[in-house]
């Protein structure tokens, strides 16, 4: 089994899920604004705890299975978003991200997702990265142009009952990692 090994940014860790996450992991997933635009709604108490055992112990790695991970501010570990990861064929890794609106608007997702697309540009087998959003979602498009990826496509879309359009984002490890200066 492949270990996903913590990654060390100047004010995150990027690990797995634990146990000890639960009560921050559950309240952030019950903010309906956070939910607005992911694919997830608010977990019972009992169904966190197992979605973060499930996370904590899952192989990484694994085509197509999504891998959801900590994002935790140092020093004091304190869980304050989470990042989903999968691995799709033809080396093409797709991220999903959340941060809790305390944590917001100081670049920690920036930072996190920085240090989680140079390790997996350093993976010989992934050659490319995506994302989904949509197209309402502002600050998470203006994340992933600060991160250098391009709006390849959109398409319109039936998401939680209402029409909507999704924008596709793509990276090539070629084209490289580019984090644009914030004025
Ligand atoms: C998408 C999401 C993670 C973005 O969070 P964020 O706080 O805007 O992103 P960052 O942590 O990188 O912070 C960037 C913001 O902080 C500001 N900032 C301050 N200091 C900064 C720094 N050192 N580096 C980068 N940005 C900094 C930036 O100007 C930017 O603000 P702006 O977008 O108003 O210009 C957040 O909005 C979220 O969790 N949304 C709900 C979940 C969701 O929809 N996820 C996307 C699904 S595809």
């Amino acid at each position: 089994m492949q270990e996903f090994s913590t990654l060390t940014t100047a004010r995150l860790s990027l690990r797995r899920l634990r146990p000890a996450d639960l009560a921050r992991f559950a309240a952030y997933r019950a903010d309906p604004e956070l939910a607005r635009y992911q694919g997830w709604s608010a977990l019972s108490m009992a169904e966190a705890a197992d979605f973060i055992a499930g996370m904590h112990a899952a192989p990484a790695f694994v085509e197509e299975a999504w891998l959801q991970l900590a994002i935790a501010q140092r020093p004091g570990d304190e869980l304050v978003g989470d990042i989903g990861l999968c691995l799709h064929a033809g080396g093409v890794a797709e991220i999903g991200f959340t941060l809790m609106r305390e944590a917001q608007g100081r670049g920690l997702a920036t930072e996190a997702l920085r240090a989680l697309i140079e390790m997996l540009f350093a993976r010989p087998e992934v050659r490319a990265l995506i994302a989904i959003t949509d197209a309402r979602n502002h600050a998470s498009m203006r994340l992933l142009e600060r991160l250098g990826l391009r709006l390849v496509h959109s398409e319109a879309a039936l998401f939680k009952g209402e029409a909507c359009t999704e924008h596709h984002y793509r990276l090539e490890r070629a084209h490289g990692l580019a984090v644009k200066s914030v004025p």
